[in-house]
């Protein structure tokens, strides 16, 4: 059996911007996994149904078909750690952390030797045949762990791409040269507090708003605004956590993110945080700590940076007064896929 587990991932600056090619966020994989166990089986089996799934297969079979691989079988077993027993999603990437892991499993069986860049390649490839808009950011913190810079690529090109040439020449192609992944160096003295609100947010329906045009005003203009503003906001905090910055600088870039967010939901008509989320920032803020949603928002997580003598347990019990579930996670560290085999490494 093969075993392959890849963590959840919560972003921390830069969502909605990075689904525009080349623009910057930075995301954190967190230390709850999913993971993948891959048996090999002498006949056929029925497999996941889910598209996810189905797509990482797909696109690794066709590589191992232009490799000359004979085709194998097996069986898949997932058990997430991402999602709550009644099957709530906790909105920290499980469809990317399947797609990675699942990806993993099949590189260990047939023996693709493939880099973690390769694998988050074929991730991306398989992803945007089920979600084309998907920024990819994260499966590049599911792949890689620890504190993440991450520039997506042009996807619709990518896509196209993969259609017309097959994988072999869409892992190579040149589209990928604007996209960016590079670890950055965790903050000293600050810790990360994740608090879920229990309600599950539509991804894919909230980036469709964002990307349809605005209520009011001009849309490129605005559009042109939110995507220039974000960009200094994700290069700064990449700065900041490589210059080893304070923890202040850090907690203002997290203030001015989240006041973006709000501009860009009122410029849409749709709520990116909502009551809850404002109930932990709000919270947070009062013990002098720093809070946002992450991701798409809606519901879901926000995380909150404290400083080692903010009152953290107040925030949780206040927290959990308001309804909000304090996910006891820390990040995973770097070279987060983990891929284990009993006969087969
Ligand atoms: C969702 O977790 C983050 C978004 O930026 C979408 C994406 O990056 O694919 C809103």
């Amino acid at each position: 059996m093969i075993e392959a587990s890849a963590p959840g991932k919560l972003f921390v600056v830069g969502e909605y911007a990075v689904v525009e090619p080349g623009e910057p966020a930075v995301l954190i994989a967190v230390d709850r996994y999913l993971h993948v166990r891959l048996s090999e089986t002498a006949t056929p089996v029925a497999l996941s149904t889910s598209p996810h799934v189905q797509a990482a297969i797909g696109t690794v079979a066709e590589l191992c078909a232009a490799r000359g691989i004979a085709p194998r079988h097996f069986d898949i077993q997932i058990e997430s750690e991402l999602d709550e027993q009644d099957g709530r999603k906790f909105g920290l990437g499980s469809s990317a952390a399947v797609t990675v892991a699942t990806i993993a499993a099949l590189d260990a069986l047939y023996q693709l030797k493939l880099s973690p860049f390769e694998r988050f390649k074929l991730a991306l490839l398989a992803t945007i045949q089920v979600s084309p808009r998907a920024s990819g950011g994260d499966l590049a913190a599911s792949t890689f762990g620890g504190w993440v810079f991450y520039r997506s690529p042009d996807r619709v090109a990518l896509r196209a791409h993969h259609a017309a040439h097959g994988v072999v020449s869409a892992l190579e192609s040149e589209l990928w040269q604007a996209s960016e992944i590079r670890e950055l160096p965790a903050p000293a003295d600050v810790r990360l507090l994740v608090g879920w609100t229990g309600s599950p947010a539509s991804t894919e329906e909230l980036v469709d708003s964002v990307s349809a045009s605005p209520k009011t005003g001009n849309h490129d203009a605005l559009r042109e605004a939110f995507l220039s503003h974000s960009s200094k906001l994700a290069l700064s905090f990449a700065a900041a956590l490589e210059s080893g910055a304070s923890a202040d600088q850090l907690f203002e870039i997290i203030r001015a993110s989240r006041a973006l967010l709000h501009r860009l939901a009122l410029d849409r008509g749709i709520v990116i945080e909502t009551e809850t989320l404002s109930a932990l920032c709000s919270i947070a803020e009062e013990f002098g700590a720093a809070a946002k949603s992450s991701g798409a928002g809606g519901g879901d997580c926000g995380i909150a940076l404290v400083k080692p003598e903010n009152d953290i347990p107040s925030i949780l019990r206040a927290w959990e007064q308001h309804g909000i579930t304090h996910l006891d996670l820390d990040v995973a560290g770097s070279a987060a896929t983990r891929i284990g085999a009993e006969d087969e490494r």
